[in-house]
């Protein structure tokens, strides 16, 4: 088994997590989680979406936050842009990174960001050139590439038609998002297969959300193909609010213990890591969804 000797970790806990928090989650709280973020070590993270307040009001407060943070040099902060209109919104708050997100299956698609598959391209092609002329990166999340919440089992051949769609408009990354955590790892190897088709194995990463508890097992799974890019996060938040029933992302804290216990290097200080989790467990008044974390955090209270 070879495996990548370093491992790149995006931290979409401010975004995928915050946006599907039901109680308000004021921005001084968002723009502290970054910085615990950024202090332990990540050098990318996810930090809020110009999307419609309208569908979205958690992610309202995008410029606020934006704007609060503190930058720390080498760190790339990302945010989704559904739109022109949203990419233009973003612009004043400097993003390194923006992120059109597109769906594997028509009725998400319609449901998350009102349009067909076909007519996301187009509302996307406008962004992806603004941003490149720009020289903004840009990332393409692909939705529910194994499994959708309304059309069910989702054929890799899906996976394949939107990856070269996405590679079409000049997008330069892709991630692979399991939204509703159904996939297991010879599912999640036949999508990222897909991708392969279209983007080089250093332009994907994986994005595992772990209803089913397999997210782990998928990131491995992934790693063995030679992925060794991955969206995470803290503790574990995370959903979609047009992906009921879907629970967080598989837990930054978890998979940081995973590639350290098999000798691959993240550059992230674990315990900092930890502390960053349980300051917005703290906050949201609720457990942090880390197994590796409370472990670590009952082993120090135990000292
Ligand atoms: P729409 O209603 O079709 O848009 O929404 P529209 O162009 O017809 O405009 C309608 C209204 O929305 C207008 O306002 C626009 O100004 C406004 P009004 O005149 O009615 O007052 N509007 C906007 N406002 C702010 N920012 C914008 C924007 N665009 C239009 N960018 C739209 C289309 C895409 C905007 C909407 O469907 C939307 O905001 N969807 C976002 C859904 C979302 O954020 N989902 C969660 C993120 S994706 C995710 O979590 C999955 C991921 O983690 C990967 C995975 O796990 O699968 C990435
Ligand atoms: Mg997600």
């Amino acid at each position: 088994m070879k495996l990548p000797a370093h491992v790149k970790l995006v931290d979409v806990g401010p975004r995928d997590g915050l946006q599907n928090e039901k109680q308000p989650v004021p921005a001084a709280i968002k723009i502290e989680l970054v910085h615990r973020l950024q202090e332990a070590g990540l050098k990318n993270i996810e930090v809020t979406s110009f999307v419609s307040p309208k569908w979205v009001p958690q992610m309202a407060d995008n410029a606020e936050v934006m704007a609060g943070i503190q930058r720390q040099p080498g760190v790339c902060y990302s945010v989704l842009t559904p739109n022109l209109q949203g990419f233009e919104a973003s612009l004043d708050s400097h993003p390194d990174e923006i992120v059109v997100f597109g769906a594997a299956s028509e009725a998400f698609s319609q449901r998350n960001i009102n349009c067909s598959i076909a007519d996301s391209i187009e509302r996307f092609r406008p962004v992806v050139e603004a941003a490149r002329a720009r020289g903004i990166h840009v990332r393409g999340a692909m939705s529910c590439t194994v499994g959708c919440p309304y059309e069910g089992e989702i054929a890799p051949e899906r996976v394949e038609m939107l990856a070269r769609l996405m590679k079409g408009i000049g997008v330069q990354h892709v991630g692979v998002a399991d939204t509703i955590g159904v996939g297991t790892p010879l599912k999640v190897q036949r999508a990222l297969e897909a991708t392969l088709r279209h983007f080089d194995i250093d332009d994907i990463s994986g994005h595992f959300h772990d209803t089913y508890g397999q997210a782990l097992a998928n990131t491995l799974a992934s790693l063995e193909m030679g992925v060794w890019q991955f969206d995470t996060s803290v503790a574990g938040l995370g959903g979609c609010p047009y992906a009921k029933g879907a629970t967080g992302n598989v837990a930054s804290e978890d998979v940081v213990y995973l590639l350290h216990g098999l000798g691959i290097a993240t550059g992230i200080d674990l315990d900092k890591l930890i502390d960053a989790g349980q300051f917005i467990s703290d906050f949201l008044g609720r457990k942090s969804g880390s197994r590796a974390g409370t472990a670590l955090l009952n082993m120090r209270a135990a000292l």
